[in-house]
């Protein structure tokens, strides 16, 4: 199977009342992870890239093992940047073969977002990739912009229709109180959703696929191998598993995870270099990363998205 877009996924997800995974990768271990549990449980999955990742990793090495990882499992795989933030490495992915892009024009104002999201998907439509934009602000880390949280904005309902009309985006990513990073609520605070919010969206876009970035729920598991093995992350904190599971649902078709792989990868390291102090072969102690990696993007497909057996 080549790699797609997302388009019939997304559209599979509205009707089935799921959502797909869209997980960023930063390397091989994280790929084969994450692929390697999508094969399992039959998932369509959304490999995405942030820019940060392309500086890392470099566009032609992640383009080519997520070919490699749909050649190995034959899956239904989208690659998408992620946070796309001018109309320049928009062009330079879709260039690059992704089937996807974000454009987030979220930090401007309606009109300049409109209109610099509306440049992307003419150049994208053009050439069959599919883009999605954001209305609203999230706090926390957007690529190498931190949004403090007087900064962030829970998306108006009454600005969607016209923004996916004036751009003809295909998705649209919202803000109803998720953010980006492992400290997403202070501590002692409530995690609370707008739900309210995405139904009078859903309502405003019928059938229209929405997409909910910072949505890692911060899995206390690996937080507590970390605490054991000299990190230091207490006040981590995310978004419950069922309230993900609402918003799959309801219309958010698209769920974005990227610090829960960290912390998977970070404590099978840390607890391995633990217990093994005298190892360092990068296989012996990657290994662990992998394999917390590929236990928790199962669960995630089958508990949480709902979309194992989808693919
Ligand atoms: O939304 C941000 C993603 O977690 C990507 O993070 O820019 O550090 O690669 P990054
Ligand atoms: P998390 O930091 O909650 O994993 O969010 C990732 C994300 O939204 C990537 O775009
Ligand atoms: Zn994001």
């Amino acid at each position: 199977m080549p790699i797609i877009t997302s388009t019939e996924m997304l559209k599979q997800a509205y009707q089935g009342k799921y959502a797909v995974g869209a997980f960023n990768v930063n390397n091989l271990e994280i790929i084969q992870g994450i692929t390697e549990a999508a094969q399992e449980v039959s998932a369509p999955l959304i490999l995405q890239v942030s820019e940060g990742a392309r500086k890392y990793a470099k566009h032609i090495y992640l383009m080519k093992l997520i070919e490699a990882a749909e050649i190995d499992t034959d899956l239904p795989i989208c690659v998408h940047l992620d946070h796309g933030e001018d109309f320049e490495i928009c062009k330079s992915c879709i260039d690059g073969g992704f089937t996807s892009v974000m454009i987030d024009g979220s930090k401007h104002s309606f009109e300049e977002n409109i209109k610099i999201t509306a440049e992307v998907v003419k150049y994208a439509h053009d050439r069959g990739v599919v883009v999605e934009g954001e209305l609203g602000r999230l706090a926390g880390i957007e690529d190498d912009v931190n949004v403090s949280e007087e900064d962030a904005a829970f998306t108006r309902p009454d600005e969607v229709e016209e923004f996916v009309s004036r751009t003809g985006v295909d998705s649209l990513a919202i803000a109803i109180g998720t953010s980006h990073g492992a400290y997403k609520f202070k501590p002692g605070q409530t995690p609370r959703l707008r739900f309210d919010i995405l139904e009078e969206i859903s309502k405003r876009l019928p059938g229209f696929p929405i997409v909910l970035h910072g949505a890692s729920s911060v899995v206390p598991e690996y937080v507590k191998i970390i605490n054991a093995n000299g990190g230091s992350m207490s006040d981590a904190i995310g978004i419950p598993e069922d309230m993900l599971r609402e918003a799959a649902r309801m219309s958010v078709c698209k769920i974005n995870i990227d610090s829960d792989l960290r912390l998977g990868m970070t404590a099978g390291v840390r607890e391995h270099l633990s217990k093994h102090p005298t190892h360092f072969d990068p296989r012996q102690y990657l290994a662990p990363g992998r394999a917390n990696i590929k236990a928790l993007v199962k669960h995630k497909l089958i508990n949480v998205l709902g979309c194992d057996g989808k693919a």
